[in-house]
């Protein structure tokens, strides 16, 4: 079984780039299933219904998101009727939405798990300890689980990859929006890999209009970030599971810009 992951789709530029890849992408890898991160779609700061929308009628199955999920007002209004929709489990208990869905492609399911990191990001819950339970959960009912660790440190994300190996299937990194290149199937058979990277302007600074980011930094004075509009680049992941054991079996990665759309 096979599953294709994309990173964090941001604003117009990414949701246009996600348009134009994604119908090579299925053709190319053949995915049984597709799931994206949504966290920056709307002009980089959360997801509206209608982008939702718009991902599922691609053939996306489910969507994650991370520290971005609230930015967007009207998701209060669709989040508990979208079980398609995960945002990060560990956000406190009362929280609108879900952290964890399952989908199915072939007869088989596969089980959708969002977190989030605590390492220079707000307070949460324990995001290990809310694994170990959905984990739990998720085990009684399908081998193939997938989990979307949305942090900043790569060291608290080597740590859940490290913490569920041999427990899911995949444990992949969002959030950063560079891609890491330290994909691997852990001892255990657990497929791990840092970061997925982004899906949007290339030249902008992780999707944002550089000039303010680089204000920012050199005057430390507040400045207003936009999404950039330029051309795009693309980050995915393809990951084949053992159908036996729902294990990791293979990873490739996958990057694209939109100036030469070379296939690997
Ligand atoms: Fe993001
Ligand atoms: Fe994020």
């Amino acid at each position: 079984m096979r599953l294709l992951f994309i990173g964090d789709i941001v604003g117009s530029v990414g949701r246009k780039a996600l348009k134009t890849c994604l119908p090579k992408l299925r053709s190319k890898y053949n995915p049984h299933w597709i799931v994206v991160n949504g966290e920056n779609a709307a002009a980089g700061r959360g997801i509206t219904a209608a982008i939702t929308r718009e991902f599922f009628e691609q053939g996306v199955q489910a969507i994650t998101m991370g520290n971005h999920t609230w930015d967007q007002k009207d998701i209060f209004e669709f989040i508990d009727d979208e079980p398609r929709l995960v945002r990060p489990a560990n956000f406190p208990a009362g929280t609108p939405g879900n952290g964890m869905t399952f989908v199915k492609a072939r007869d088989k399911e596969l089980a959708i798990i969002n977190l989030q990191g605590r390492t220079f990001l707000p307070p949460l819950d324990c995001p290990f300890a809310k694994a170990d339970e959905l984990v739990e959960a998720a085990r009684k009912r399908t081998p193939y689980i997938f989990v979307d660790f949305h942090a900043e440190a790569t060291s608290e994300k080597l740590a859940m990859g490290w913490h569920l190996d041999g427990r899911v299937s995949a444990v992949v990194g969002t959030h950063t929006h560079v891609q890491t290149h330290d994909q691997r199937i852990l001892p255990q058979g657990t497929a791990y890999l840092t970061d997925v990277g982004m899906v949007g302007p290339r030249d902008g600074i992780l999707g944002m209009e550089r000039e303010a980011v680089m204000y920012k930094f050199k005057t430390s004075l507040p400045a207003r970030f936009v999404v950039d509009e330029g051309t795009w680049h693309f980050h995915a992941v393809c990951i084949d599971f053992n159908p036996e054991t729902g294990l990791g079996q293979k990873m490739q990665l996958i990057r694209l810009e939109e100036e030469d759309l070379l296939f690997e």
